[in-house]
């Protein structure tokens, strides 16, 4: 089937999640990350994912937002930066206006003007989303954010993935859906997607049963993946 439909995830793949660290350590007041805000960075994200796919597994569904905060005071911790409150209100308030990637307005623009359908489907509460497309700009080229929220489970689960067809009325084969998260890209791969892994720092394939059908270095081929 042709593809009618481009779905994203939204955190590392539309926005840039390494920004909000990566903010704070250039404004003097958080000098303290100036050193290490890459491996704090990384901590936050790996530790957010990991409770997400925890609460999965154990029926414990809570908020994003309350993983994101849960993530964040582990990677303080680990990092020696535990105490700095300061720090901690200033990391969470960017995390809801992280920039899009350049490429990203252009992008969604051309696959609007094709007529496909666009959203995001992530993890993110529907507030969570709302705060971050409206300060990327991007709110007029996506038709629907479609938030976990609603399924009361996080990623992988195909709950999560059901949303899409749910929504807009569409087989699975007519769904390009696009991650920066090999595992959440696979196991879309699994369900029944068309996919695209947005590898932007070279990672290494996951070791799971599917593979992406494209791997891309940015998002700017998949006008041309879907199609257009
Ligand atoms: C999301 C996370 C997994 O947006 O990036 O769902």
């Amino acid at each position: 089937m042709p593809t009618t439909t481009c779905v994203f995830d939204a955190y590392g793949t539309l926005f840039d999640v390494g920004a909000a660290a990566r903010q704070a350590a250039s404004e003097p007041q958080y000098s303290a990350i100036k050193d290490d805000w890459m491996v704090l960075a990384e901590h936050w994200r790996l530790k957010q994912l990991q409770y997400s796919w925890l609460r999965a597994v154990t029926g414990a569904h809570t908020d994003f937002w309350e993983v994101t905060q849960n993530g964040l005071d582990w990677a303080l911790a680990k990092t020696d930066h535990g105490d700095d409150i300061a720090l901690r209100k200033r990391l969470l308030a960017l995390y809801w206006e992280l920039q899009a990637y350049p490429e990203v307005p252009a992008m969604l623009a051309s696959l609007k003007a094709a007529g496909l359908n666009t959203a995001i489907l992530s993890n993110g509460s529907p507030d969570m989303l709302e705060g971050a497309v409206k300060s990327a700009g991007i709110g007029d080229a996506l038709d629907v954010s479609l938030s976990v929220q609603s399924v009361g489970i996080f990623k992988p689960d195909a709950k999560v993935y059901d949303l899409v067809g749910a929504h807009f009325g569409c087989s699975k084969d007519e769904v390009l859906f696009v991650s920066s998260n090999g595992w959440d890209a696979a196991a879309a791969t699994g369900y029944g997607f068309l996919t695209a892994w947005v590898n932007r720092s070279n990672d290494p394939m996951d070791r799971l049963p599917w593979k992406p059908a494209h791997v891309l270095h940015d998002l700017t081929g998949i006008p041309e993946l879907a199609g257009i």
